[in-house]
């Protein structure tokens, strides 16, 4: 039986933009992310590349309009000294990268090859300093070799190395988890750190400060966003971080499969994307406390869905598939940062290539594109939008003891005026059928475009990559000022009016 959802614009009340930068991702030095993902040498005769970076994946990143790029790390960023991945390539040191299957990394990817690689993309590059293992000359270098344009030791090496013009990196991570990989600090000692730090990361540019983002919590830890807030001056500090990943459980193995999953797992990993919302709501309440102007930006760093790797692949890759699931899990987590937009001013999907929640996978010189990348693209339109906010009084969906809202829905309207609004179905079973009043906003008709499949389940693969794509939406209609519309069972739809 099809019940009745109702979803009401609220654009009187609008205020807020959608920070273009809530749709980041992030490129570890993990698995087959940079290497095999991003990366395949500027010697590759058989993968067609620019400087080593794949053409194919310049390409797909650039009609998804990614806003910007987070690098090295992750963990891997408290382990990297970035002065062994510049100067000739085969006087670059080899390291093992101690968290991510012990392989050996030969430095062949570094600053230049990565910011050379957000000019080709056209993104903003997110660069996550070392702090657990590093030091705060060498952060501070960091900054001089990639921002300044004058003369100094260390501009002078980094135009040694080919490059005249500064790329004025605006954003930069202090650290990474320093509650974990990124040190095991205690939050009073890393909040100290952290302002050393911070100190001496200079302005080189007298019109774009530096954007710093200081490591922050877990999920819930409410405890450690209080001692940041607390402890560091908003003149040092411009965001703070948040991950939160949705997970069944931190035991290896035991996360479930991509594919393969219940109805259960699935109701299970959708109700922790969503403890996003509820999550959000309360560190963004402490930081109220400290910060009542809103200077201090909330950055989500790092989320997404987090499973089990493929079968026979390195466990220390993180190598996952993406299915029907990843697609609501990202439709519905994105609706719940434009709710939060006002605080929320940036975020990154965790990862970008061939790691965890992907919105691309490589394979070789095959390359596919995921569910998840598909939303990230049919939701682009919401980006530096304003956004209107929503009433949705939802139907459940009940599995066992688990109760889900059946339907996420955000709403915006972009500089040329136009409205749109996302809609996710997050019931894997039953289509849910939405009035949607549409308030003070005029329309005259309605397109749209949906991203669904016959299962939950459902995947794109090297032999069948375009099983799921986005297709034309014609479960609108709209009558006076009201809409009315169809969802298929687990989908994602973008909804613009006329
Ligand atoms: O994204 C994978 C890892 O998850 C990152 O390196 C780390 O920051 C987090 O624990």
């Amino acid at each position: 039986s099809i019940a009745q959802n109702q979803v009401t614009l609220k654009a009187e009340e609008a205020k807020h933009t959608i920070n273009r930068h809530i749709y980041g991702h992030f490129a570890e030095h993990l698995g087959r992310c940079i290497y095999g993902g991003f990366y395949v040498g500027e010697n590759n005769t058989r993968i067609p590349n620019t400087a080593g970076v794949r053409n194919d994946v310049v390409d797909a990143l650039k009609k998804l309009k990614i806003p910007n790029l987070r690098w090295p790390g992750g963990c891997f960023a408290d382990t990297y000294h970035w002065k062994d991945g510049i100067g000739p390539k085969e006087k670059r040191p080899s390291i093992v990268n101690a968290w991510w299957g012990g392989v050996t990394e030969n430095n062949s990817f570094g600053t230049h090859d990565f910011l050379n690689m957000c000019e080709l993309i056209g993104t903003e590059p997110y660069l996550a300093g070392n702090v657990g293992s590093g030091t705060v000359q060498e952060l501070a270098d960091w900054v001089q070799y990639v921002n300044f344009g004058k003369e100094s030791p260390m501009s002078n090496l980094r135009r040694q190395n080919g490059r005249e013009k500064p790329w004025d990196v605006q954003i930069w991570g202090v650290g990474n988890e320093a509650w974990g990989c990124g040190g095991n600090m205690k939050p009073e000692y890393y909040a100290n750190i952290y302002r050393q730090y911070a100190t001496f990361m200079y302005n080189y540019s007298p019109t774009r400060k530096l954007f710093r983002v200081a490591s922050g919590a877990s999920s819930n830890d409410y405890h450690w966003t209080e001692v940041m807030m607390r402890d560091i001056p908003t003149s040092l500090m411009e965001g703070i971080a948040l991950h939160h990943y949705s997970v069944l459980t931190w035991d290896d193995g035991k996360k479930g499969s991509a594919t393969q999953y219940s109805d259960e797992e699935y109701a299970k990993i959708m109700k922790q994307a969503l403890l996003m919302d509820d999550y959000l709501t309360k560190h963004i309440a402490i930081m109220d406390k400290y910060d009542p102007q809103k200077k201090v930006a909330m950055v989500v760093d790092e989320w997404g869905g987090w499973y089990n790797v493929e079968p026979n692949t390195n466990p220390g890759f993180l190598y996952q598939q993406n299915t029907m699931r990843d697609a609501v899990l990202a439709g519905a987590t994105l609706n719940i940062f434009h709710k939060h937009c006002e605080r929320v001013k940036m975020a990154n999907l965790a990862q970008a290539i061939n790691v965890l929640q992907s919105v691309i996978l490589t394979n070789e010189e095959k390359m596919i594109l995921t569910p998840t990348y598909h939303v990230l693209e049919m939701y682009n339109v919401h980006q530096d939008a304003l956004m209107l906010p929503v009433e949705v009084k939802t139907n459940d969906y009940v599995l066992g003891d688990i109760k889900l809202p059946a339907i996420s829905a955000s709403a915006s309207k972009d500089k040329n005026g136009r409205v749109h609004i996302s809609l996710t179905n997050i019931d894997p079973k039953q289509p849910q059928q939405i009035t949607l009043s549409l308030g003070s906003v005029k329309a005259t008709g309605v397109t749209g475009r949906i991203l669904a499949s016959g299962d939950v389940r459902d995947h794109n693969t090297f032999e069948n990559p375009a099983k799921i794509k986005p297709a034309p939406f014609t479960g609108a209609t709209l009558k006076g000022d009201q809409l009315t519309v169809t969802l298929p069972a687990a989908s994602v739809a973008v909804l613009e009016l006329n």
